[in-house]
C-alpha cells in the first residue's frame, strides 16, 4: 500500500508545505488537513493550540494512517511539537527547526530576522532554534498579514503599506540592538504568499527564507531516507491528495490552489468537536 504523510496546519496556509513536499516525494499518498473552523491559532494559548493540534494529528493517524506527520504551520510547531510527538506513534516533524537551518545556511553575518503571528513570537522557538544554530534573532509579530492574505491582497497596496510598517520598525529594532541582519524567515505559513512583495520591500540582499522548503526536504530525508531534490517546478497533478477541513470548506477550495499551485479538488468537511 502506498504509505500516507498526514500533513496539518491551522488552515490553508501549510498548502504551501504541502506544495513542496508534493514536488519531492509524488508517489505519496497525502492527507492534509486544516482546522479551519479554529483557525487563527496564532491569538491563541498554547494550552488551546496543544489541544487542538493533537485532536487533529489524531485524526491524520487513527482515521487516514498517516505514517509520518508533517506540522506546517509554525504557530502549531512552536506551541505544541512536543505534545503531538507524545500524543501519537508516529514520526513528527515541525517547521521550526528546518526554517532555522536554512537561516543559518543562509547567513553570513549570524543575525536573522524573523516573522511570525503573536503565538509563535511569544513561544521563543525561533529565537532558541536560531541560538542552537548559533545565530542571533530578531523576531516580530505581524498579525495583519494572515487576514490580508486570506482576502487575497498580496500585491495591494494596502498590504505593501503595512509589510512596509513591519519592516521598518523591525530594522529600527535591529539598529537598536547593534544587529546586523542579512536573513529574514518568513516564520508563517501564509506570509510565502507575499514573498514577492517582501522581497521587493526588503533591504538589498536580505535572503528571504521560506520555511516550506526546508521542512520537504527534512521530512523526504526522514521519509525516504534520503535527501530529494525538487522532482519538478510544476506541482503534480496526479499525485494523491486527500483535503479535509473543519469549516469553510467553499473558502478552502476557492482559495487553496493559490497556496497549492495546482487545483486542490473537493474538500472534506470533518467534525473534531469543540
Ligand atoms: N498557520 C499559522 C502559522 O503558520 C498562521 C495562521 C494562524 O494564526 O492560525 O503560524
Amino acid at each position: 500500500m502506498t504509505p500516507t504523510i498526514g500533513v496539518f496546519d491551522s488552515g490553508f496556509g501549510g498548502l504551501t508545505v504541502l506544495r513542496a513536499l508534493l514536488c519531492r516525494l509524488p508517489h505519496t499518498r497525502f492527507a492534509f488537513l486544516g482546522d479551519t473552523a479554529r483557525l487563527p491559532y496564532g491569538s491563541k494559548s498554547r494550552r488551546t493550540i496543544a489541544r487542538y493540534a493533537v485532536q487533529s494529528a489524531q485524526f491524520l493517524v487513527r482515521e487516514q494512517g498517516a505514517q509520518f506527520l508533517v506540522i506546517a504551520c509554525n504557530t502549531a510547531s512552536a506551541l505544541a511539537l512536543d505534545a503531538i510527538q507524545q500524543a501519537v506513534p508516529v514520526p513528527v516533524l515541525g517547521v521550526i527547526e528546518p526554517g532555522a537551518q536554512a537561516a543559518r545556511a543562509a547567513s553570513a553575518t549570524g543575525d536573522v530576522l524573523v516573522i511570525a503571528t503573536d503565538a509563535t513570537v511569544q513561544s521563543g522557538a525561533y529565537s532558541a532554534a536560531c541560538h542552537s544554530q548559533g545565530l542571533r534573532a530578531l523576531e516580530k509579530a505581524c498579525p495583519l498579514l494572515v487576514p490580508l492574505v486570506e482576502e487575497g491582497w498580496t500585491a495591494h497596496p494596502i498590504t505593501e503599506q503595512v509589510v512596509r510598517v513591519y519592516l521598518d520598525e523591525l530594522a529600527a529594532e535591529a539598529d537598536a540592538r547593534s544587529l546586523h541582519p542579512d536573513t529574514l524567515v518568513l516564520g508563517c505559513t501564509h506570509y510565502p504568499l507575499l514573498r514577492p512583495l517582501i522581497e521587493r520591500i526588503a533591504p538589498a540582499g536580505m535572503a528571504v527564507i521560506d520555511s516550506a522548503e526546508s521542512t520537504a526536504e527534512a521530512a523526504a530525508r526522514l521519509f525516504n531516507g534520503r535527501a530529494a531534490q525538487p522532482d519538478a517546478k510544476d506541482v503534480p497533478e496526479d499525485a494523491e491528495v486527500r483535503c479535509f477541513a473543519t469549516d469553510s470548506v467553499e473558502k478552502f477550495e476557492r482559495l487553496g490552489s493559490r497556496f497549492l499551485g495546482r487545483a486542490v479538488g473537493r474538500v472534506e468537511l470533518i467534525d473534531l468537536g469543540g
